[in-house]
């Protein structure tokens, strides 16, 4: 069994081949965190881990103990007021006023396999033996609240997962004001933290600072889980590097409001929490409610930041994605957004239909503008009915027509959205977020619609069905393009204000259910202008998503390695655009875009008629490519090798589970001129097998090396910029240059 429960220490051990995870339940009842590791030997007790001595100032829970203090233990989910002075875990207002609890064990369940929680989002088994789960159940007595702390570890993953259940069994009624997924205090503060953050086409950056006293914090409170900040973060060693060394990860799996922080106290002991926003939230539980927080996933890993990575892609790819599309390859599809905009009709779209297929293109996806009277962004949002001035035979006409030629059809909704200028508005001017008497901000001249509320997804569900019922549709891109204010939903009492955005959230989810029961075969990508709703809560039914409306190749290399930081490869929606590129006006080369696109679901969005000949045939010859290595790229095993947040040069790879086959990604953004040799030490390789290396143009370069030499020594890199350069510019070789590289074990 992986968890034991220790009787006579009252500590419990969670642990797997890798990880342990120790807690124990205190003199107090309380629950006090004592390990979070690499694996440790199981005995009777880790009591000797836990410090007890008395401080001065300290606040304690005892008369005749002055060391047991809840300011120096180390916890599993603490409240603030008894003790404790720093930011809790918890906090509950009751009937007289009060937010002090006090939550004591009152017993535990252990067994295989993991719960599941109706109408969220989480990480799965499909055997019970692939995890075992402790329920910690704990109460407040004068309150009468109950608490069950869930922990499931995965048994061949280094992966903890965690959430928490409130049930009200007392007469009072109660306000969870603050009800975190996770808490757990490290008994030191010598960790960098690791954060994804930007903004709109400049998505999931990796940044890292030093952890200092005080709190560092990433947090949403924009109703999605935003391009700003990512739901996760990380906190590894200073000398940990992208193959060594130490590293933990936390990730919500959550699209809404979130906060992810470490709160560093003076002694040195940091304390990570992550869950749903507090801010605005509050959540009132009369006797016998039940309120259930998302799941926060741990990680430990020893080998570095790819460990933790491949840990969150094995998990996230094969046990909270779900559905048809989990384990297949992708289409490659051709997106017309940046080929037409608004500006298309069936005539236009049939071309672009007819030169994709010749070129080997599997999937057409008609973005934004085919219904209502949706000719710029001003209009028709929640009119999901086609404008049959573009599409005089209707989106089942022309999704006929687009198989007809032997392609797949796709579709774009953005179904949590409506425009004043609609009929779904003027029908229904209350079904948007709005405070009474106030005005209502607008965004991308849109309004939200109040997801809260079940008849309002009903009736987008109602309109979403007919046209996929209608017509032979495989995709849908969901997009979603504001971020909220002014929130407040009109069916809702006052007291159930602060649950309007998490029932928002609980209603988009309850809307992809629907949806993906309805039509287990259609391939769902989410969108929210490109990645600000990256998160794992919607990878649970949309196995991919837009990574970034930036669909230039020198800043996808930033976009894509940063988000590889959690999410895997099959996630991440990649395409090559035109060029100059439309949101930087930068030109790269055709093989650049491809070369960086390949690392993710892979496709174009261009007007492919507008193509040279030579350039038609070149996406061919890479539409080839990626049909017969997307396997592997999808879903074999994943490492970043070069850092493009470091320096001039960024490199990736994918190594197949059996280690005989692996294609490298290597791209120098700005070229240089008698610079040094270079090399590229690769990862995850068999040291003993003989691999034939090549780029994948012919003819540009060949050779046999065995796995220890590529991971010991590398791969030499080195061109002409290594010396004194006299090649004569081909369009390719100068800035922005990348090359793939095809390893094949011979032997
Ligand atoms: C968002 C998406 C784009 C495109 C447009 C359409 O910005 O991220 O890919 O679908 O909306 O309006």
């Amino acid at each position: 069994m992986a968890i034991c429960f220790h009787e006579s220490s009252k500590e419990f051990h969670l642990y797997n081949k890798d990880i342990s995870y120790i807690l124990t339940v205190l003199e107090n009842g309380q629950i006090g965190h004592i390990y979070f590791g690499k694996k440790l030997r199981d005995r009777e007790s880790f009591a000797h881990m836990m410090n007890f001595r008395p401080r001065p100032m300290a606040v304690c829970a005892f008369e005749n103990n002055m060391a047991f203090s809840m300011e120096h233990i180390k916890q599993e989910y603490p409240v603030y007021g008894s003790g404790d002075m720093r930011y809790p875990a918890v906090e509950v207002l009751q009937e007289n006023g009060s937010r002090i609890s006090e939550f004591v064990y009152s017993g535990h369940r252990i067994y295989k396999g993991k719960p599941e929680f109706s109408g969220l989002p989480a990480t799965y088994v499909e055997q019970e033996d692939e995890a075992d789960t402790l329920e910690l159940y704990l109460e407040d007595r004068v309150s009468g609240t109950e608490v069950t702390l869930y922990y499931t570890i995965f048994t061949e993953l280094p992966a903890i997962a965690r959430s928490v259940k409130f049930t009200q069994t007392g007469e009072q009624t109660i306000v969870l004001e603050r009800a975190m997924s996770m808490s757990v205090d490290f008994p030191d503060k010598e960790f960098e933290m690791i954060e994804l953050t930007g903004a709109w086409a400049r998505e999931r950056a990796v940044k890292m600072r030093k952890l200092e006293h005080g709190v560092q914090a990433v947090y949403s409170m924009r109703g999605c889980s935003s391009h700003n900040y990512n739901p996760f973060l990380a906190l590894k060693r200073a000398e940990t590097t992208e193959s060594d060394g130490e590293v933990y990860g936390f990730s919500l799996v959550y699209s809404g409001n979130f906060l992810a922080q470490a709160d560093v106290d003076t002694y040195n002991v940091t304390r990570v929490t992550m869950g749903i926003h507090p801010n605005t939230f509050s959540w009132e539980l009369k006797r016998g409610e039940s309120f259930q927080t998302p799941e926060a996933v741990m990680v430990y890993s020893d080998h570095g930041l790819n460990g933790m990575s491949q840990t969150y892609h094995t998990l996230y790819r094969s046990r909270l994605a779900r559905g048809y599309w989990r384990d297949r390859e992708r289409p490659i599809l051709i997106n017309n957004w940046e080929a037409t905009y608004f500006n298309f009709n069936e005539e236009k779209i049939m071309k672009i239909v007819r030169t994709s297929k010749e070129l080997g293109i599997e999937l057409f996806v008609l973005d934004d503008g085919w219904f209502g009277k949706r000719d710029d962004d001003t209009s028709s949002l929640g009119d999901w009915y086609p404008d049959l001035k573009k599409l005089p035979e209707g989106i089942a006409g022309l999704a006929k027509k687009v198989e007809a030629e032997g392609m797949k059809f796709g579709l774009w909704f953005e179904p949590e959205m409506t425009n004043k200028e609609s009929r779904l508005y003027r029908e229904h001017p209350d079904w948007i977020l709005a405070t009474p008497g106030r005005k209502v901000s607008v965004g991308r001249n849109q309004y939200v619609l109040d997801f809260s509320r079940d008849e309002v997804v009903d009736a987008i569900f109602g309109q979403m069905k007919k046209v996929l019922t209608e017509a032979p549709i495989s995709y849908i891109k969901w997009d979603m393009n504001r971020s909220m204010s002014e929130v407040y939903s009109a069916s809702a009492g006052a007291q159930d204000q602060g649950k309007v955005m998490h029932q928002y959230i609980l209603g988009v989810y309850r809307l992809y259910d629907m949806l993906t029961k309805e039509f287990p075969e259609i391939l769902f990508e989410s969108c929210a202008s490109g990645g600000a709703r990256f998160d794992p809560g919607l990878l649970y039914y949309a196995p991919q998503c837009w990574t970034s409306d930036d669909t230039d190749a020198v800043e996808r290399c930033k976009i894509q390695y940063g988000t590889s930081f959690v999410y895997p490869v099959s996630s991440m929606g990649s395409h090559v655009s035109a060029v100059p590129n439309h949101q930087l006006l930068r030109n790269t080369s055709l093989e650049m875009r491809a070369n960086v696109a390949y690392f993710g679901t892979f496709g174009y969005e261009l007007d492919p008629n507008r193509l040279t000949d030579e350039e038609k045939q070149e996406v061919k010859e890479q539409i080839a490519f990626m049909k017969k290595y997307r396997r592997l790229i999808q879903y074999g095993t994943f490492y970043r090798l070069l850092s493009p947040f470091e320096g001039n040069e960024m490199a990736w790879m994918v190594v197949s589970e059996d280690r005989k086959q692996a294609v490298v990604g290597y791209y120098k953004i700005l070229q240089s001129v008698n610079g040094p040799y270079k090399k590229v030490r690769l990862q995850g390789l068999d040291p003993d097998r003989k691999y034939h290396v090549r780029r994948i143009e012919e003819g540009q370069y060949e050779e046999d090396l065995y796995g220890d030499e590529l991971l010991w020594y590398g791969l030499n890199v080195s061109d002409s910029s290594s010396g004194e350069n006299r090649e004569v510019y081909n369009g390719r070789n100068g800035d922005y240059q990348s090359r793939l590289y095809l390893l094949e074990s011979i032997e």
